[in-house]
């Protein structure tokens, strides 16, 4: 089914970059990034990382935005047009629609964990406790279903009403009032990190390389964030290129968004690190790091019962505008190909990612011994067969259909038109040589390293 009927479009530049930045800063950047550098030894890291964003990410990004504004449908309706026939590439769109299902599902409940603790940090939880006790909240909320369910619920029942109202009054009105709020809250925990006395310590563990640190497990790592954190390979993308206006230069426009995520990613780690450093914890704490870590710190330093409420504000602002580009990927799915109405196919997809999301958030208590990959618990298997097939999975197959099998050569040079002389070649070779290169790579280690 064609879809003929005027398409809503972002109604300025700044609304589409903020609701795509929205939808790449979340919790990769705030959560997974700083602690994934920790992990991995700092500054050598970071340089690899900026790397596979320049080279793979933002390619790959541009490929999406350029498939979305070419063809103004949604992500499965996009190859169906391309092609002008239902073909192979259709499972492009498929895979991508799949990713986006499922990553809502459980990126909800991570975002009622952010909930959570928003709640704990205003009734005062943190300031003054003990560290056991504040550690001890966490395990406590994980082993607690009804309350991650009901966050959930609470946190579904937000995005389902920003993206009912559609996309310039629902999405673009509310990118435009938190992005800027996040980033307001993010300057100031910012500069409280750089005037704290672990100001040193965090900007040498970011910036200094540490080769020996790096393993080829990394880099990997390293291209695998990439993806995530642009939000590539799960419809976003496409879909919020779809409702860009063709005035618009493409290329400084992903430019902008892929900056915006790495600052600030970068920023949350100075943000974060410093006054890490400053109580004299550890940087390397892993996915506790944000809600183990953190609230531990903010017990500690003076100020700290503010400061904890504007972090798990900004990381529950950053979650909420991700989530939206989440369910409205799919939303167009059921618009454009089903001919669906706005409100039924948000209220059914809300409703879906709710009911999928309950197993993840027993994963850790009531289904702690179902297991469904391996020893996996279902939280982890969902999320190992969304990030570490069905993400690199898509975007290979967009990188090989951009690159290779688009037909429109004159089409996609315009498209990537706004750039000096140097940007459309530039971009072609890395979308057809460098892209479905590292992407297959990547695919082929997490498999042999899940053993799935
Ligand atoms: N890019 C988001 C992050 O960094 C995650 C995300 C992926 C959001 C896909 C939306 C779509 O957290
Ligand atoms: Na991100």
């Amino acid at each position: 089914m064609s879809n003929q009927q005027p398409r809503a479009l972002w109604a300025s530049r700044l609304g589409f970059i903020l609701a795509a930045a929205g939808s790449a800063v979340g919790l990769g950047n705030i959560w997974k990034f700083p602690y994934i550098t920790g992990l991995n030894g700092g500054g050598a890291f970071v340089l690899v990382y900026l790397v596979c964003i320049a080279l793979v990410g933002l390619p790959i990004m541009m490929a999406e935005l350029m498939i979305g504004r070419h063809t103004r449908r949604d992500a499965v309706g996009a190859f169906i047009q391309l092609e002008g026939r239902r073909s192979f590439w259709l499972s492009a769109g498929w895979v991508s629609v799949g990713a986006a299902f499922i990553i809502l599902s459980y990126y909800s409940v991570v975002a009622g964990w952010t909930l959570d603790y928003v709640y704990r940090a205003l009734i005062g939880s943190f300031s003054g406790q003990p560290t056991e006790v504040v550690e001890g909240l966490f395990s406590g909320l994980i082993a607690d279903g009804p309350r991650q369910i009901a966050w959930h619920l609470l946190f579904i029942v937000l995005c389902l009403s920003i993206v009912i109202g559609g996309v310039q009054k629902g999405i673009e009105r509310w990118s435009k009032i938190l992005m800027p709020l996040l980033f307001a809250l993010l300057l100031l925990l910012f500069v409280n990190g750089m005037l704290s006395d672990g100001a040193r310590q965090g900007l040498a563990f970011m910036f200094r390389p540490d080769f020996a640190k790096l393993t080829p497990g990394s880099v990997l790592e390293a291209l695998g964030h990439a993806f995530f954190t642009l939000s590539l390979g799960m419809a976003a993308m496409i879909t919020y290129g779809s409702y860009l206006s063709r005035q618009e230069n493409l290329f400084a426009a992903g430019l902008r968004v892929a900056l915006l995520d790495t600052g600030i990613a970068l920023m949350a780690g100075l943000a974060i690190f410093p006054v890490v450093f400053a109580v004299g914890l550890e940087p390397a704490s892993g996915p506790g790091l944000i809600f183990k870590t953190i609230p531990v710190v903010f017990s500690q330093l003076p100020g700290g019962y503010l400061l904890a409420i504007l972090f798990f504000l900004l990381l529950s602002f950053a979650a909420l505008t991700s989530a939206i580009s989440l369910l409205e990927a799919q939303v167009a799915y059921l618009i454009d190909e089903r001919g669906w109405g706005r409100p039924k196919a948000t209220g059914f997809l809300a409703g879906l990612a709710f009911v999928v999301g309950i197993p993840t958030a027993l994963s850790y208590n009531s289904l702690g011994d179902w297991h469904l990959i391996g020893e996996r618990s279902f939280f982890d298997s969902v999320d190992l067969i969304a990030s570490n097939y069905l993400l690199p999975i898509a975007g290979l197959l967009i990188a090989l259909y951009v690159g290779w099998f688009w037909k429109g050569t004159e089409e996609k040079e315009e498209l990537m038109a706004g750039g000096a002389g140097w940007t459309y070649p530039a971009w072609h070779f890395l979308i057809r040589y460098v892209a479905p290169l590292a992407v297959a790579v990547i695919l082929y280690y997490k498999m042999e390293e899940t053993g799935v």
